[in-house]
């Protein structure tokens, strides 16, 4: 695997300060055989419980007191990481709210042999403080500093959004995509579920807790993902590895003394994948069972090239296991929807990346159902400045977006702040298409380490309030940062984060959602690079 170097998030800022965020906290560990399992690769449990550890110390820091993890956003796992390879992990306060908090954690793995580092994961955690006699605890503000900061700031609100809807969002989706399903599918051969039946019961003793006698958030995903383990491999009786974990709610704290209780069984077999379903919960002496935590984790089996293997089919057993058995597939849906492609520097294609090859264009989207929020990034072999002068008109962007259907300036602010109304076409058959009202501001760099910007974001105009004909759009937060590589190789990153308008997108088609971004990007790619020489011909008006 060819490796790309990661580097230090250090700033320097215009006032010349090299600048470090206050909240970040690093966590560097060898991987030794006792992290790892039987193959000899660290164990997600373990890299769980660091990953916990980290954030929960950057959300302590911020908060001056102590705090729990209330939710880790949707993991995804890149690749497996090696005994005797280094584990280095960063966690940073985005944003506090009000008692709550949302870390940050990048998971990258070295090689110290081979002096390379890539990355393993990005996670989002939510850590609220603890709660003090007087009652909830107001936490000061974060301030971003940079430009990434600052932009992670405006997400978390949006990802905070999301987290706390979430579950209701899964119900109505899996209400509504279950009853479309029929009946399950019977197979030939197919494994019997509750041969993967697993139970396990860990009593939480002072090495498991806090100095607040509660019991660590890591360590009981540490035990969830051990039991979902033994489920897939009972399933495929191999050595299963675990690509995804759907978000884990602490529903209620657990304490030193506690029985956890620990239950995993495979919901379903997909072609190469599995989902196996975990439930903690929590009881002490004779109390009844509370429920801690439930989650839903994504598996799948290597060969001897790292390829996924084709899994036996499953069984359900009869009411609930037919239930989560469609809920299952309804749930792959929706984490297919939520395609989730990280960075494509590795020769290696990273998984599910069907439309892309090539390897030009990486999709990343964020939390999305009500909101989506997705981030593009590219190579062109055109320079910063003239990818800036080219994305800048807005009117041009009708050359490489198709749902750029029309565009007109309705008011040019001053020179760098211009509103247009956008309008995009239906995206069903026979229905309205959607227009917006933009305020695009462009910036150019005060320093040779920041960006280009060029910022859209919807705006309400008296003189042009939303019509018959048109669903009015709204875009909370898009546009592009613009690096300078070389003098003739850009990076070019696009964000949007935008509102139901572009719900039918996910829910009709998602595959259809990556190949419209993957083609677009193509084609903005192509517009950069015939246009890059034509730009002294254009009045300095249009750009
Ligand atoms: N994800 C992220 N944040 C969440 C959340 C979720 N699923 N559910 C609630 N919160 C946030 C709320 O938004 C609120 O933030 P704010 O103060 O910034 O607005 C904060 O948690 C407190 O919410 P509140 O409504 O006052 O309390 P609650 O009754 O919803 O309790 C927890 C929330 C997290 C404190 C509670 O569920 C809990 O104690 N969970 C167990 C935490 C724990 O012990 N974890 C370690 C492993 S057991
Ligand atoms: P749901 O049943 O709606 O999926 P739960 O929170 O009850 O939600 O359970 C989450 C997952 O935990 C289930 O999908 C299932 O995979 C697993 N699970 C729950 N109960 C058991 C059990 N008794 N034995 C084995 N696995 C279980």
């Amino acid at each position: 695997m060819e490796a790309n170097t990661v580097r230090e998030p250090l700033f320097i800022l215009e006032s010349g300060e090299v600048y470090r965020n206050p909240t970040e906290v690093k966590m560097s560990q060898i991987v030794l055989p006792c992290h790892a399992n039987h193959c000899g690769e660290l164990s997600v449990g373990q890299l769980l419980k660091w990953m916990d550890s980290t954030a929960c110390l950057s959300a302590e820091r911020h908060a001056g007191c102590s705090c729990v993890t209330a939710s880790v956003d949707d993991i995804h796992f890149k690749h497996t990481i090696g005994v005797g390879q280094v584990v280095n992990i960063i966690a940073k306060v985005n944003r506090a709210f009000t008692s709550s908090m949302e870390v940050g954690i990048l998971v990258t793995c070295e090689d110290l042999y081979a002096d390379k580092q890539w990355k393993v994961s990005h996670a989002f955690a939510s850590f609220v403080a603890r709660r003090k006699e007087a009652g909830k605890v107001q936490l000061k503000q974060v301030i971003p500093r940079t430009q990434m900061e600052q932009m992670e700031y405006s997400l978390a609100a949006e990802r905070r959004r999301m987290r706390l809807i979430h579950a209701e969002i899964i119900t109505d989706l899996l209400s509504s995509s279950t009853s479309q399903l029929g009946e399950c599918q019977e197979y030939q051969d197919a494994v019997p579920a509750e041969k993967t039946r697993v139970e396990s019961v860990e009593l939480v003793l002072p090495p498991h807790a806090n100095h607040q006698v509660s019991t660590f958030g890591g360590q009981i995903m540490a035990w969830m993902e051990n039991v979902a383990t033994i489920a897939a491999s009972r399933l495929c009786n191999a050595h299963p590895t675990l690509r995804t974990i759907d978000m884990f709610h602490f529903r209620g704290p657990s304490h030193i003394g506690d029985r956890l209780v620990l239950k995993a069984i495979v919901n379903n077999a997909f072609k190469n994948s599995m989902e196996v379903g975990v439930c903690a919960e929590a009881y002490q002496g004779g109390e009844p069972l509370r429920h801690i935590n439930s989650a839903f984790m994504t598996f799948e089996v290597l060969d001897s090239d790292r390829k996924p293997r084709t899994l036996p089919r499953i069984r359900p057993e009869p009411v609930d296991g037919k239930r989560r058995y469609q809920e299952a597939i309804a749930r792959k849906k929706i984490r297919l929807d939520r395609k989730y492609i990280i960075s494509c520097k590795q020769t290696e294609v990273p998984l599910s990346v069907p439309w892309d090859q090539s390897n030009q264009v990486s999709l990343y989207t964020l939390e999305e159902n009500q909101m989506l929020c997705f981030k593009v990034e590219m190579h062109v072999n055109v320079s910063a400045g003239q990818t800036f002068h080219l994305l800048s008109d807005l009117r041009r962007r009708q050359e490489w977006d198709r749902h750029y259907k029309e565009c007109e300036v309705i008011n040019q602010a001053d020179d760098d702040d211009t509103i247009y109304r956008i309008a995009t076409p239906s995206v069903s058959k026979g229905g309205k298409g959607q227009d917006f009202i933009l305020l695009a501001s462009r910036r150019i760099p005060c320093d040779s380490r920041d960006p280009y910007l060029i910022a859209l974001r919807s705006v309400t105009l008296p003189t042009h309030p939303p019509t018959e004909n048109y669903t009015r759009g709204e875009v909370l937060c898009a546009g592009f940062t613009i690096w300078e590589e070389s003098s003739s190789v850009t990076k070019l990153t696009y964000y949007n984060q935008a509102t139901p308008g572009v719900l039918p997108y996910i829910s009709t088609d998602i595959a259809g959602l990556s190949s419209s971004f993957c083609c677009t990007f193509s084609a903005c790619s192509h517009f950069l690079e015939t246009n890059k020489d034509s730009l002294a011909a254009l009045p300095p008006s249009a750009l």
